[in-house]
């Protein structure tokens, strides 16, 4: 069964937050690592959290949500396994899973609203790699990572 790893900071609390319900509403199995409320934080300390439960197997995919999406981006691709992509669109959201095998969707909860922060999510966790020709490219992207 799936499981995912939810984080975010203050700027993308309300939009986990809404993420959060959709899973629980589709019974999805799912842990929150926080952030709780809206005092400020800093984005790298819960982006890292995810990125280590997924990497390790833990959990199949995270999501996470900062004021952008970009600064929770950049912390779970340093992290040795994880293809984190940015999203805004239902596009992007399809095809980071067909082509990139995303495994950690992150998305802006100062750039979308928690209707198309759902949309994205459920896009994302309802979409499968497509594998083929798009196999040896992610097999080039975990070699630069073991440089
Ligand atoms: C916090 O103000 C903001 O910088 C953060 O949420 C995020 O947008 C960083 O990329």
């Amino acid at each position: 069964m799936k499981k995912i790893a939810l984080g975010c900071d203050h700027g993308g609390l309300d939009i986990k937050n809404a993420v959060r319900d959709y899973l629980e509403a589709q019974k999805i199995a799912y842990t929150d690592f926080g952030t709780f409320n809206t005092d400020s934080v800093d984005y790298p300390e819960f982006a890292l959290k995810v990125a280590d439960a997924v990497a390790n197997g833990d959990y199949e995919s995270g999501i996470i949500c900062c004021g952008t999406g970009i600064g929770v981006s950049m912390v779970a691709n340093k992290v040795k396994g994880i293809r984190a992509a940015v999203v805004t669109d239902e596009f992007c959201a399809e095809m980071t899973r067909r082509h990139n095998n995303a495994n950690v969707l992150c998305m802006g909860g100062r750039v979308i609203d928690r209707v198309k922060a759902v949309k994205l999510a459920e896009i994302f966790l309802n979409t499968e790699f497509d594998g083929g020709r798009h196999e040896k490219r992610i097999n080039m992207i975990t070699e630069i990572e073991n440089r």
